[in-house]
């Protein structure tokens, strides 16, 4: 039986990026190109690299979604990859992955998730140069445009092309030589190489690639998405990533037993005269399961996690204040709500007058999503049953904004 040796060398993956160029609506590294990731297709790169550990620093709400591109990738080298969350800076990103390398590694290649397109030929071409002995090395195109020096609109100098290069990644640099110049750093810089030569050392060149182009603007999307020719079976992903929905489900339930203070609240509504639930805010199960279903959807936790009773402000807040700051943290992580369809078990109150009124209300608070509101008896069975409570079970449906 062979072993696989250690591996000595490792690649950061920094994918940790808003991507306010691109305006997506979402942590660039995870829009998608055609049925998949940008991420996803800078691994198929990044995996042709031999016997690597392979570091992603990832946005914290999207670290699952870093791992499964992983394994969907390559499956058979989840041992070598593991996922960290990134900084507010590149800098602060590539600082974090190199915090999590093992301690054999002692060749490190840098590489932007955003060069989504990156042959693994680079990769080889970079560790070779390493290996014949630089300390650093970055890949490099020739620049083809005539350069100008600007000043707002008038061009104040010409500038020789002959002495340019276009600096790509993955850069590839001695382990050592990397932590030195990200510890002694006080500055922040675009890309490794500056950081390195800024500490002293001679920066090495080797040939880029056209394909690794940084994809920064809609127009580079576009262009990688020309780029890439969807096998016969991949299609019907496609279709769906054509039409911008690769949608996630999720799904919430509560219970609360009757008991509290004054009318009951419930679906988002006041319900004069029936018994009120007890709770911490006002009891409403209804759109309590409902922010849990579109947390669960998101991977952003649960209701605990962002009102639980450390959240004073919480405390006998209705539907609407719960919704609405859900629907706020989804759109701040990149989702928009597709539609929410949630069950209520109860003897009382009867819905059948007032669904639509409630689905009115529970939908204003999610910004206009679609949300269906059924209710049940539960045949006398229970604790609804019995009617000592309400349960409330609610499916969310969300797709990248
Ligand atoms: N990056 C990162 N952490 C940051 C900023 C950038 O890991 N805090 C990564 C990006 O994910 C990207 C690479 O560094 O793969 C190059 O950065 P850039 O193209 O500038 O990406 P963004 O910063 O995401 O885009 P923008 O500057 O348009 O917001
Ligand atoms: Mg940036």
């Amino acid at each position: 039986m062979s072993i696989t040796p250690v591996p000595r060398v490792a690649v950061i993956v920094v994918a940790a990026g808003s991507g306010t160029r691109l305006g997506a609506g979402a942590p660039k590294a995870f829009v998608g190109i055609d049925s998949h990731s940008i991420l996803w297709h800078c691994l198929h790169g990044v995996f042709g690299a031999p016997n690597a550990q392979v570091v992603i620093v990832a946005p914290e709400s999207r670290s699952g979604d870093a791992l499964t591109d992983a394994l969907a990738v390559a499956p058979d080298k989840a041992d070598v990859t593991s996922v960290v969350v990134g900084g507010p800076t590149r800098q602060g990103s590539v600082a974090a992955g190199l915090a999590a390398l093992w301690a054999d590694i002692d060749i490190v290649l840098v590489h932007d998730a955003a060069r989504a397109l990156t042959p693994p030929a680079v990769f080889e071409r970079v560790i070779a140069e390493i290996d014949a002995g630089a300390v650093a090395v970055i890949p490099v195109l020739p620049v083809v445009d005539t350069i100008k020096r600007v000043d707002e609109s008038t061009i104040t100098g010409h500038v020789d092309r002959s002495h340019l290069a276009a600096a790509q990644t993955p850069q590839g640099f001695r382990r050592d030589v990397l932590d030195a110049a990200y510890h002694a750093a006080t500055a922040e810089f675009t890309d490794d190489a500056a950081l390195v030569a800024e500490a002293g050392h001679r920066v090495a060149t080797v040939a880029g690639d056209a394909r690794s182009f940084k994809i920064t603007t809609r127009d580079d999307l576009e262009r990688a998405q020309s780029l890439i020719t969807p096998s016969a079976i991949e299609q019907p992903d496609r279709v769906m990533n054509d039409l911008h929905v690769i949608p996630r489900v999720g799904v919430g339930t509560d219970v609360h037993a009757f008991g509290g203070e004054g009318n009951l609240w419930l679906a988002g509504l006041e319900w004069p005269g029936e018994r009120a639930l007890s709770g911490h805010s006002d009891g409403d199960a209804v759109a309590h399961a409902i922010v849990d279903a579109l947390l669960a959807a998101a991977g952003l936790g649960d209701i605990g996690t962002h009102f639980g009773t450390d959240y004073p402000e919480y405390a006998g807040a209705h539907a609407e204040a719960f919704l609405s700051r859900t629907r706020a943290l989804l759109v701040e992580a990149g989702w928009r709500i597709g539609n929410v369809s949630v069950q209520v078990q109860a003897n009382r109150p009867r819905f059948s007058a007032r669904r639509v009124d409630a689905q009115a209300v529970l939908s204003a608070a999610l910004g206009g999503a679609p949300v269906s509101v059924t209710a049940t008896t539960t045949d006398g069975l229970g604790f609804t049953g019995h009617g000592e409570g309400v349960s409330a079970f609610a499916v969310a449906l969300i797709v990248p904004a």
